[in-house]
Parts: structure tokens; C-alpha cells; sequence
């Protein structure tokens, strides 16, 4: 098939090369001529593993190639996937420039072509997207062609995987009377042999919304969780285990730490509740999420203060600035805000991200943020590390080393990303969310709680209780519930059940 792909990026790039792949002649178009340049170079724009290596077969198969002109590209197309950017750079969204890509396109395809919408838009726009093209055709003196979407449930860092072997396809049908433009989108994905849902173009677009919404929900459920967690001194990871294997729960997007980020989630929770509100509902829910998720950041500053022994004068290693591993995707990424945050209170932060690409974004994007090309030159003097992205070789530091080139071995793991018991081990303070009971205890600005475990009568390292730790036992007591305390560093095997 002969397939136009408009717009270049996360998504675009992704659906190119895929779409290359399954054996497609595919010519992507982007008006950013240097990325054109870099693609032609074989460089990529972005970091997405395995999509280098598919652009490179795709160019050097001649079945995929880049292209300035949109409305060259386009004519002899037999299908069009529209991906451009849709945000607004302020948290909102913005149509201009799927409007100004339609309007370029539209009226240069052939009679017998599809055209797919694949941005994820507000699901107002995409009900008023079939009338839009067909008065451009009309204005063009063109037929009418199918008017399709196809939302993409692609994450950053495992995309290309993602598209193509999907859980599901969801086709939108704007306007396709002889059901061509669903034929066509079937016949592109059958070899996916997942279930294909072919619906209205409208409820598509809610089931990606609802899809990101839910998403982002049991995040913020974990984190709430989470909070019980550290307060009854549970440990949330065994908690998960437990539940997920209800098959009516699942264990996807149940891990708590310092909230979701990234240019979907986000953006998708806080414009749902202002266009909500616009059309007169109340969404008190997804208001709960986007505030869990916000509170999350300062609970995490929180921990770094205790741990620090305070913010001011203190030195702060990040380890981590993306907002998800295996991606150099530094939007809404929670590690800016928190840099800031930790910036302004008056400590020194040093942070290292595995991409350079990110560092030298972050450096730009935060005042007074020192950035490394090496995780140990952030630990050396640190007084706390923050995990805040979990990337895999942040698990094999040689913890015992860094906890000798620290100021203080104190580590807030930001994403429950770490071993506690080997660093415990070393001789770190370990606080993760909803691991271990101390993490609730003190509240900010209270007397640090970061005193070395000691190990117990049976070798095990026990945590030092605190006062606000104490008083929740207390209080549990006077209900008649008695728990020991979780003892942080034994890990208990939940695998298998
Ligand atoms: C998300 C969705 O997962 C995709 O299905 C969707 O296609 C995409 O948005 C989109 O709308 O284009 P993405 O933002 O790339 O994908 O990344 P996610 O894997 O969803 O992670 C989002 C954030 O949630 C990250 O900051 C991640 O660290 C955080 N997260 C994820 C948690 O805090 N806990 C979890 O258990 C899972």
C-alpha cells in the first residue's frame, strides 16, 4: 500500500517506520527540515529503541523515505495517517496545526484515498472533522473521501513494539460510507491479529481519552495506596502482587512513587476537567488524580529534606531526569519541578541522566541546575540521592562504593526502583513509597529520621521508628490492631501465586 504519514514525531516517526515494515511504500513528511536532514542521515530525532534500526531498513529497502512538500506526497497516497503536535506548549491543546496540515493535504488526494487521523485531539474537534474535510473537498471540486481516525496507544520507550504488536486497534469512523476507509485500516493491521474496533469517530476518541484517564486513575490510586502503606507499615509491592492477580484489577500502572509525567497523561487529566468544566460537568475524580499526582512531588521534596538533615546548604544528587526510562523525553517530566523546588529551598542539586540529550535540556530549562555525564560524579558528597527515572543501570551502581562517596547515605527512591535490602546493606538509609514505615513519619521540617538501620537479634536490618510512626501504632492500638513493624531489607518472595 502507498501510505503518507504527515508529521514526524513521537507518533508519526513510529507510525512511518512500522508501517514501512509491514512492507509498505511510505513517504514521511515534516515541514522541521533539519529533522528531514538528520533522518536522511540515518540520525534519529528522538531516542525510541529499535525505530533507528527500522528507519534504516525501511530507507535502505527504498520503502520508506522523507519529504518536505506535503502536497507532492500525498497525491498518489492511497492512505494518509495525519500525526502533527496538538498541545499548546501551555498545558492546553491547540487545532491550528491539524488545520493548517488538513488544509494543505485535503484537497491533493486522490478520490480513492483514506485519510486517518492519528493526533490525539479533543473529541469536540475530531466530531467536527468529517464536515471540515468535506468542505475543503467540496471547495476543492474533489469527491468526498472516507474520514477515519486510528488513536494510538503507543508508550514512549517501548513504541515500536507497541504498534506493532498492539493489545488492540480502534478505528474511528468520521464519514466512510462505502466502508472503504475500515477495510483499508483492517487490511493494514491484520497481521497484528489482535481485535480491531471499528466505532464512531467520537467514541474513538473518548476511548483513547478514557484509556490515558484510567491509566493516570490507578496511579494515583497506587499512590494513595501507597500512603496507607507507609503509614500501617505495609509494603506496597507485596499489597500490588496480592491484588493483580485478581483478574478484575490487573498489575499494570500500579506503581506509586513520584507521579505520572510525560506529554499525555498530564495533559489529558488537567483538559479533561477544564473542558468539563466548560460543558457545565463536575469530574471530582480526575480532579483527585491530577492533585495525588501533584502532592506526589512534594512528598518526595519532603523525604529528600529528612533525609537531607534539610534543604539549605545541602547537596542533592537526581538520579534521573527523564520522565520514564528509555526515552529522552523531558516533557511535564516531574524531575524539573522537583529540581526547582529543591533549587529554591536552598539546596545545590546535581543530577545525571543516562541521555545527553536530556541533560542538556534540563540544564537549559532550570536555572541553577548542575548537570553530569556520570551518575558518580552526582553521588560524591551528596547529602541525599533521589531516584527520580529508573533507569536500569541506576540498579547497578556499585551501591557499597557510593555509600563510602557520599556525605550522607540516605536514599529517597523515587520509584521504587531499588533493592532496599542490599542498599541497607551498604549502609544506606533507604526510603522508598509505601515500602517502609518511616517514609510517613516526620513531617517536613521535623528532626531527620535517617539513622542507619541495626540489624536485630537475627542479622536483619530493623528501621528506627519515629515519632509520627509511633503515634499511628498508638493509635491503631487503641482500636485493639497490633502490627509489628515491616522490617525494611527483608524481602519476602511473592512470585508464583
Ligand atoms: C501513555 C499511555 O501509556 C499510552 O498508552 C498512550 O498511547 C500515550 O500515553 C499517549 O497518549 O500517546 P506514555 O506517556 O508514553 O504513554 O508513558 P506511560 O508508560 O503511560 O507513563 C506515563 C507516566 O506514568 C510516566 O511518568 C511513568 O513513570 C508513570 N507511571 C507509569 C507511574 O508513575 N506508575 C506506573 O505504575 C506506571
Amino acid at each position: 500500500m502507498r501510505a503518507t504519514v504527515i508529521g514526524l514525531g513521537y507518533v508519526g516517526l513510529v507510525t512511518a517506520a512500522c508501517l514501512a515494515e509491514w512492507g509498505h511504500d511510505v513517504i514521511g513528511v515534516d515541514g522541521d527540515e533539519h529533522r528531514l536532514d538528520e533522518l536522511e542521515a540515518g540520525r534519529m530525532p528522538i531516542h525510541e529503541p529499535g525505530l533507528e534500526d527500522l528507519v534504516s531498513a525501511g530507507v535502505s529497502a527504498g520503502r520508506l523515505r522523507f519529504s518536505a512538500p506535503a502536497a507532492q506526497a500525498v497525491a498518489a497516497a492511497q492512505v494518509v495517517f495525519v500525526a502533527v503536535g496538538t498541545h499548546d506548549g501551555n498545558g492546553g491543546w491547540q487545532t491550528a496545526t491539524i488545520r493548517s496540515a488538513l488544509s494543505a493535504i485535503v484537497p491533493e488526494m486522490a478520490d480513492d484515498s483514506t485519510l486517518v487521523v492519528r493526533s490525539t485531539l479533543p473529541p469536540d474537534f475530531i466530531r467536527q472533522l468529517p464536515w471540515l474535510v468535506s468542505a475543503m473537498r467540496q471547495e476543492a471540486g474533489r469527491r468526498p473521501i472516507p474520514v477515519m481516525t486510528n488513536p494510538e496507544f503507543t508508550r514512549e520507550g517501548s513504541a515500536v513494539h507497541d504498534f506493532l504488536q498492539p493489545d488492540r486497534v480502534v478505528i474511528g469512523v468520521g464519514e466512510d460510507p462505502h466502508g472503504r476507509g475500515a477495510s483499508m485500516l483492517r487490511k493494514i493491521y491484520r497481521r497484528t491479529n489482535v481485535p480491531v474496533l471499528v466505532m464512531g469517530a467520537t467514541d474513538a476518541a473518548l476511548t483513547k481519552l478514557g484509556a490515558n484517564l484510567f491509566l493516570a486513575t490507578k496511579i494515583s490510586f497506587a499512590n494513595e495506596l501507597a500512603q496507607l502503606c507507609d503509614a500501617y507499615g505495609a509494603d506496597i509491592t507485596h499489597v500490588v502482587a496480592g491484588m493483580s492477580h485478581d483478574t478484575r484489577i490487573g498489575g499494570g500502572f500500579l506503581r506509586p512513587g513520584i507521579g505520572f509525567g510525560g506529554s499525555c497523561l498530564p495533559h489529558q487529566v488537567t483538559m479533561t476537567i477544564r473542558e468539563s468544566a466548560a460543558l457545565g460537568l463536575t469530574t471530582p475524580l480526575f480532579e483527585a488524580v491530577e492533585t495525588i499526582n501533584h502532592r506526589q512531588r512534594e512528598v518526595f521534596v519532603d523525604r529528600l529534606t529528612i533525609a537531607a538533615g534539610g534543604l539549605e546548604g545541602a547537596r542533592i544528587a537526581l538520579l534521573g531526569l527523564t520522565f520514564k526510562p528509555d526515552t529522552d523525553d523531558l516533557r511535564e517530566a516531574p524531575a524539573l519541578d522537583i529540581a526547582r523546588t529543591l533549587i529554591d529551598r536552598g539546596a545545590t542539586v546535581v543530577a545525571y541522566d543516562p541521555m545527553p540529550a536530556a541533560r542538556t535540556k534540563a540544564a537549559a530549562e532550570v536555572p541553577g541546575l548542575i548537570v553530569v555525564d556520570r551518575a558518580m560524579k552526582a553521588l560524591v558528597g551528596a547529602d541525599a540521592i533521589g531516584l527520580v527515572t529508573e533507569w536500569p543501570e541506576f540498579a547497578r551502581l556499585p551501591w557499597a562504593a557510593v555509600a563510602k562517596a557520599v556525605r550522607r547515605p540516605a536514599i529517597v527512591d523515587g520509584r521504587n526502583a531499588l533493592q532496599p535490602a542490599m542498599l541497607v546493606a551498604a549502609g544506606f538509609t533507604y526510603v522508598g513509597f509505601g515500602r517502609d514505615g518511616r517514609a510517613a513519619v516526620a513531617e517536613p521540617g521535623a528532626v531527620p529520621t535517617t539513622t542507619p538501620a541495626q540489624p536485630d537479634a537475627a542479622g536483619s536490618p530493623v528501621p528506627t521508628r519515629s515519632r509520627r510512626r509511633t503515634s499511628i501504632e498508638a493509635a491503631l492500638s487503641a482500636h485493639g490492631i497490633d502490627r509489628p513493624l515491616t522490617p525494611i531489607g527483608v524481602e519476602t518472595n511473592v512470585s508464583g501465586a
